[in-house]
């Protein structure tokens, strides 16, 4: 399982060598992975290029792989070590207690009635239950649907109602930043479905959790993201095409050794949770280390401690992250032990060039490589990284798994052909996939043989790393009353990344600025949670038209980022808004965080 490819993800002449062959001959590359598969049957062909069918008459399952088969040859090695909210709070799950809790929750479900393609929605905080109930989804053959524990519960509640989920699994409460977070009693109330408190249910007798097998047409998960336009989309992913694909990557990508302890900064409610927290790892039997806390609580060490306390050789995070624990004082990290680190990770935004190279030279000492992974939702697993090596450039995402051909068309990175972590369908869109060709949103260009990554070029904000539409805001902000029209822009912001900016046409009423700021940020949070707050709000009185009435949003987001960056102003219908806008938006309401206003 562990060997083959070498060098070939740190050394370019490997590298392109396999990459070519990998074009040309797909079945033979995506075969040497799917040996690591322990089938029931096996298929007779792993990818048929004619059909583009994956796992030909295969039958296997998710969850036997990911769990039954470690816990039979290592019962006793950590699956899963968590974390807290407090710096005591640690709890090992060896190979069999995590079989042991899966079939648990999974015999639940049964008795609940839950069968194979049933959805079950799953609103939890990263603790290992939330791994087990995701794992059990794919036991029984059930499709799981996580929703983010930050999500409000009318958020929640979009997400179970569009996608007909059966059951919701939640917990009581979480603690983080050393607050408590109700979530049962938050959603009691909301929402018309069958919750199953795990912290509150008996088990029943009978133990009745028989692995579902699958074949490759079966589904593994739903997952929501923010498109370009309008609501939030469910992204449809296949359970073994999926799961060969996260494997292959994780492996490759990251070069991981069968003792390897990994630690992944991610959150079960996004994809790198499922595909880098939860499956890959388990697939290989590795130890993932999960963490509920925040890492500034009750100090900036908290990453830095775990990665000593558990010898951590592997580590992912997002670049908000990094950025956010830069801020804090060398010695934090200076004063732990990190020599066990031999690869770091950064994934969901660009990193920006001081955050690369603080991460490399204080936390990994100048000796471990920065795999800056860049990926989607809809991709399932990692596109484009990094050779492995010590002579990487930051900022540059760098080159595309095997098996995957990317082509920069007007400034786009599109993915074409077949590679089995694509997603099968976006529920509520059109076709995922045009002529085969997947147009990501992403702006990208070439930096000598490797890709860089520019960032959207849609209407999606990419806020600290969460994907959000500016679709969604407005929605969200045009249902307060005294709002008449409202257009939200991404603007640049020094550590989240991005940030939304809201210019607000207020009603003809004489509603008071704060008032009606304080109104769109509960507005904001209750429909889709406290990560989407617009940190500006610029109150206008009307916003740039065309002749047909559509807003000219290009325009207003060159205003927000102070930027005189000529646009065709001839189709504005009303361009003598415009200056006045300006004015405003100097003196535009900034938000601060925990906001009560
Ligand atoms: O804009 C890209 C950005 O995150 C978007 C995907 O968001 P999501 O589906 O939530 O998945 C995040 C985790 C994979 C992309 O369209 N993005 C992700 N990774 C990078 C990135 N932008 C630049 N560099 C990256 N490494």
């Amino acid at each position: 399982m562990f060997s083959g490819y070498k060098n070939a993800w740190s050394d370019e002449q490997a590298y392109t060598e396999v990459y070519r062959n990998s074009i040309q001959n797909p079945n033979e590359f995506w075969q040497s992975h799917a040996r690591g598969i322990s089938w029931k049957i096996e298929p007779s062909i792993v990818f048929d290029a004619v059909t583009g069918k994956w796992f030909s008459g295969g039958i296997s399952n998710v969850c036997y792989n990911c769990v039954d088969r470690h816990a039979i040859a290592t019962p006793e090695k950590p699956a899963i070590i968590w974390y807290g909210d407090e710096e005591d709070e640690r709890r090992e799950i060896s190979c069999a207690e995590l079989l042991r809790m899966v079939i648990r929750i999974a015999s639940i479900l049964k008795s609940r009635g839950i069968k194979k393609n049933d959805v079950v929605g799953i609103y939890m905080p990263m603790i290992p239950e939330a791994v087990a109930a995701m794992l059990a989804c794919a036991r029984i053959g059930a499709i799981h649907l996580v929703i983010f524990a930050g999500f409000s519960p009318e958020a929640l509640k979009y997400r179970l109602t569009k996608s007909n989920a059966k059951v919701l699994l939640t917990v009581t409460s979480f603690r983080r930043g050393g607050k408590e977070i109700e979530l049962v009693n938050r959603i009691s109330d909301a929402i018309d479905i069958d919750i199953i408190n795990l912290d509150s249910i008996t088990y029943p007798d009978n133990i009745n959790a028989d692995i579902e097998w699958q074949n490759s047409d079966d589904d593994l998960f739903i997952l929501y993201t923010s498109g370009s336009s309008g609501n939030p989309k469910g992204v449809l992913h296949s359970a073994l095409p999926y799961m060969l694909y996260v494997a292959a990557t994780f492996k490759v990508i990251f070069g991981i050794k069968r003792d390897d302890v990994y630690f992944c900064t991610s959150d079960v409610g996004w994809i790198t949770g499922h595909s880098y927290i939860t499956y890959a790892p388990l697939f290989y039997g590795l130890t993932t280390v999960i963490f509920s806390g925040s890492p500034t609580y009750p100090s900036a060490e908290r990453y830095w401690q775990i990665i000593e306390n558990e010898k951590v050789n592997i580590f992912y995070t997002a670049p908000t992250a990094i950025r956010s624990l830069q801020m804090f004082n060398k010695k934090l990290v200076k004063k732990h032990d990190l020599s066990s680190l031999r690869v770091l990770g950064s994934v969901g935004e660009p990193i920006n060039k001081s955050a690369w190279k603080w991460y490399f030279e204080t936390v990994g000492n100048r000796r471990c490589p920065i795999m800056d992974t860049w990926w989607q939702t809809e991709t399932g697993g990692i596109i484009l990284a990094p050779l492995r090596n010590l002579e990487q450039k930051p900022g540059v995402a760098g080159k595309p798994f095997f098996g995957v051909e990317t082509e920069i068309i007007d400034g786009e990175l599109v993915l074409k052909g077949h590679f089995p972590g694509m997603c099968k369908s976006i529920i509520g869109a059109e076709n995922a996939t045009q002529d085969g060709i997947f147009r990501t949103g992403d702006g990208a260009a070439y930096d000598g043989a490797d890709i860089k990554i520019s960032g959207r070029m849609d209407d999606v904000i990419n806020v600290s790393g969460h994907r959000l539409g500016t679709a969604e805001f407005e929605c969200a902000i045009s249902k307060v009353a005294g709002v008449r029209e409202v257009a939200v822009v991404a603007v640049p912001d020094e550590l989240k990344g991005q940030t939304a900016f809201a210019y607000i046409v207020p009603n003809a009423t004489d509603i008071a600025p704060e008032m009606l700021v304080k109104k769109v940020i509960q507005s904001t949070r209750t429909t889709i949670g406290s990560i989407a707050k617009p940190d500006y709000i610029a109150i206008v009185p009307d916003l740039p038209k065309t002749r047909s009435g559509k807003i000219v949003r290009k325009l207003l987001k060159n205003i927000a980022m102070g930027s005189d960056a000529l646009v065709d102003i001839s189709s504005v219908a009303n361009p003598q808004i415009i200056e006045t806008i300006k004015i405003i938006t100097q003196n535009s309401i900034f938000v601060p965080n925990m906001c009560k206003l």
